[in-house]
């Protein structure tokens, strides 16, 4: 996707519109396939949660690519997808034992992480086979808020519960047939990754039934230039020897797991907005987009980075600009961020838009949730219509309402 072909999907699907690159996607997979090429039986689940639309699913599904869901609607938008249920993974976290049991009937593999809900689970179902997810104990990612494998998380079953756990499976002969961990995002340093990967095989010896061992995700991806990221062909070198070493002990090959999200779709995307205002104050140029945090939430949630090129004027003299959007709070993408001169109506495309960005957009100030754009086969394929004054309306009802009595 070059600068041309952006602008002409921002002439006809309008702005602001999400762009994503199949190519990309396609590369990333391959990628993290070949680095763990000399394992026995590798298995990809994507990460639903970081982009969500179903042609995306679908073009996964097409690469022989599986899916970690983690709620019972994105499991069926993979079966509408048309993945297989036996490669899909449901990865919830606080949520009720009713719809882990609907998950059950849709053929799943359910990763439990709770004991209260494990003990539950397997006295009410001991013939359905459930994975569990280990909380390791390890302080890993790139902020608080994508950090979720440390002592104070919310996830997983602590490493140290593990007598307790056994006793919940004895009790109630339930079958573990997979050992799982994921320990936050944006993860550079593949020693973390090998310490947590020790501590699951630690684990993964009380249970003489597994199937797979499901190591998370968290590859740290690139934002700027010259970035670091996580080297998936080192880790690949490293994790496969010890995994080997590991099924050599336990007596048997087992499937190794992971379920990326950003890893495989971050970079493939670009946001793309028009400049509605530039904006002189006493210390500041802003340019004000046709969006805000109702649209790429990251910036303003996480801190997150991206990446901002003026692509109406690429070659133009670099000048610093404050880049803002229309929502009513302070929503800024960048502050004082260098970037080709603006004018009015140029098209701005942020990077890295296609993990956690239109997955996390909202109707905040009443403002429709853009189009959906996958560049496939050298062509704009449109996934999701820009929404309407009617979708805004769809689900809200309008009550006769007379003027209350005062007495
Ligand atoms: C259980 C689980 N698996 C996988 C992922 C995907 O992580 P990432 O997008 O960093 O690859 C997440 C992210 O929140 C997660 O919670």
């Amino acid at each position: 996707m070059n600068n041309q072909d952006l602008l002409a999907v921002a002439k006809e699907y309008g702005s602001p519109v999400y762009v994503y690159d199949a190519e990309k996607i396609e590369f990333q997979y391959n990628r993290l396939t070949k680095a763990f090429s000399k394992v026995n039986d590798l298995r990809i689940h994507y990460a639903v949660k970081a982009l969500s639309n179903i042609s995306i699913l679908k073009f996964l599904n097409s690469l022989g690519c599986g899916l970690d869901t983690v709620s019972i609607q994105e499991v069926k938008l993979g079966l509408e997808a048309g993945v297989d249920p036996a490669r899909i993974i449901y990865t919830p976290n606080g949520v009720s034992l009713e719809e882990i049991e609907q998950v059950t009937k849709l053929g799943v593999q359910i990763n439990i992480d709770n004991l209260s809900i494990l003990e539950q689970f397997g006295s009410r179902h001991p013939d359905v086979p459930v994975c569990i997810r280990i909380n390791p104990h390890i302080m890993a990612g790139g902020n608080s808020k994508i950090s979720v494998g440390h002592v104070d998380s919310k996830f997983g079953i602590s490493i140290h519960q593990m007598p307790h756990l056994l006793r919940i499976v004895e009790n109630t002969g339930m079958n573990i047939n997979g050992i799982h961990m994921h320990t936050g995002s944006d993860i550079l340093d593949i020693e973390v990754f090998l310490r947590a990967s020790e501590i699951l095989f630690e684990a993964a010896k009380n249970f003489p039934d597994l199937e797979f061992l499901d190591f998370g995700s968290g590859f740290k991806v690139p934002y700027r230039p010259g970035d670091i990221e996580t080297d998936i062909e080192e880790l690949g070198e490293k994790l496969t020897e010890r995994f080997r070493n590991f099924c050599r002990d336990y007596g048997r090959e087992l499937t190794l797991a992971f379920e990326p999200g950003k890893y495989l779709v971050s970079e493939a995307g670009k946001f793309l907005a028009r400049v509605n205002v530039i904006k002189q104050t006493t210390s500041t140029v802003f340019a004000g987009i046709d969006s805000g945090f109702n649209h790429l939430i990251r910036p303003m949630f996480y801190g997150s980075h991206h990446e901002i090129h003026n692509i109406s004027n690429p070659d133009g003299k670099q000048r610093f600009y404050s880049v803002v959007g229309y929502i009513c709070e302070t929503d800024t993408f960048a502050s004082n961020r260098r970037i080709s001169e603006i004018t009015e109506g140029d098209i701005l495309a942020f990077s890295n838009a296609g993990a956690y960005a239109f997955s996390m957009a909202s109707n905040f100030n009443s403002r429709y949730r853009p189009a959906e754009v996958l560049w496939y086969n050298g062509q704009a394929h449109l996934i999701r219509e820009r929404e309407t004054f009617d979708d805004l309306l769809r689900h809200q009802k309008i009550i006769d309402l007379e003027p209350q009595k005062q007495d």
